[in-house]
């Protein structure tokens, strides 16, 4: 049972070090590429998605960093490792911009690995974490879930949490048509703005029965009583064990909070967002962009020109 926490009572959180990424799923969305890569690994340019999670979460000041992985655990471990003969062929080049290219990964954070046996859901892979992370609120952020490195959102998370303590998720306003895709928060207004209580949560609700309009997306920033709910959680929607079941439960008895994105998110496991964030991103390269826009705009128009449906060759 979780001691009940009043709205009243001071806060007297500790400052989150820890990050938890989990990169354990079956990615069966975009099978065949995840037959034998994790879907955090697909590149969105040049650097694999799960890199920019773990650059965000390094960003906001979380310097421990643990990814809780399955199947394809050696390509993660390697990413995020040296490469003593890759660095050694480099340097022997002069080649300093690679060079660099291949050492951040390694440089950014503390980073561990833990292994998750079976793909049992988000709530078991953050459960997998609590013997790292202990007695202390640490965030998570989802390997395949891409925010823009320009926001905010990791940061303010972490502000609302050290305000109120309990948890903290992020909240993103989607359609009707599509709530049936995530988790659903039941809120009600904060003094704060862009802030809402969370009152309820439920696993990707039919649009009929969703509570609001109001999506969790892939950060949240926890307290460590969420590892007593979810050890008793059973699998839930999909036989799975959710992270939303054990996050209903702390709205419940405890204060969660959510906070309303309204920037770029990306959801790099999904086939179509994940083309429009290559595309996106690319374009925005200082290095890439303007050929690429260039070659972009060509290949529009030939698609928008008529005839090209009747087997015309698009731009080159
Ligand atoms: P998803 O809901 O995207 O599930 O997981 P999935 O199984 O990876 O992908 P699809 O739906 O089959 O295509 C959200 C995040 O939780 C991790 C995933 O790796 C992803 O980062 N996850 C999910 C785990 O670590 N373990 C699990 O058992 C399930």
């Amino acid at each position: 049972m979780i001691t009940p926490r009043s709205a009243a009572t001071p806060p007297s959180s500790p400052a989150v070090r820890k990050a938890v990424v989990p990169a354990a799923g079956l990615g069966t969305r975009f099978l065949p590429a995840t037959k034998a890569t994790p879907k955090e690994m697909l590149p969105v340019v040049d650097k694999p998605a799960i890199q920019y999670v773990v650059e965000e979460a390094a960003a906001a000041g979380l310097d421990d960093i643990l990814m809780v992985t399955g199947r394809h655990k050696r390509a993660i471990e390697d990413h995020f490792d040296h490469a003593f003969e890759l660095e050694q062929a480099l340097a022997a080049k002069g080649d300093t911009v690679r060079l660099d290219a291949v050492r951040d990964p390694a440089r950014l954070a503390d980073i561990h690995h833990i292994r998750q046996g079976d793909p049992l859901g988000l709530g078991h892979a953050v459960l997998c974490a609590r013997r790292h992370v202990g007695d202390q609120p640490f965030a998570v952020l989802l390997g395949d879930d891409l925010i823009d490195p320009r926001e905010t959102l990791l940061s303010r998370m972490l502000e609302v949490r050290e305000q109120h303590a309990g948890s903290v998720v992020a909240l993103m306003e989607v359609s009707p048509e599509q709530i049936h895709l995530y988790g659903c928060a039941a809120v009600e207004p904060s003094a704060d703005a862009g802030v809402v209580r969370v009152t309820g949560l439920v696993e990707k609700p039919p649009r009929e029965h969703a509570p609001s309009s109001y999506a969790v997306i892939g950060r949240y920033v926890l307290d460590p009583a969420v590892f007593g709910v979810l050890d008793r959680t059973p699998p839930g929607r999909g036989g799975e064990i959710q992270l939303t079941d054990a996050l209903q439960e702390l709205a419940t008895h405890d204060i969660v909070h959510g906070v309303v994105f309204t920037g770029l998110r990306y959801d790099t496991g999904d086939k179509a967002d994940y083309l429009r964030t290559v595309v996106r991103l690319a374009c925005e390269r200082p290095d890439l962009g303007p050929e690429f826009i260039a070659w972009l705009k060509g290949f529009v128009a030939a698609l928008e020109s008529p005839g090209h449906e009747d087997g015309e060759t698009l731009a080159a």
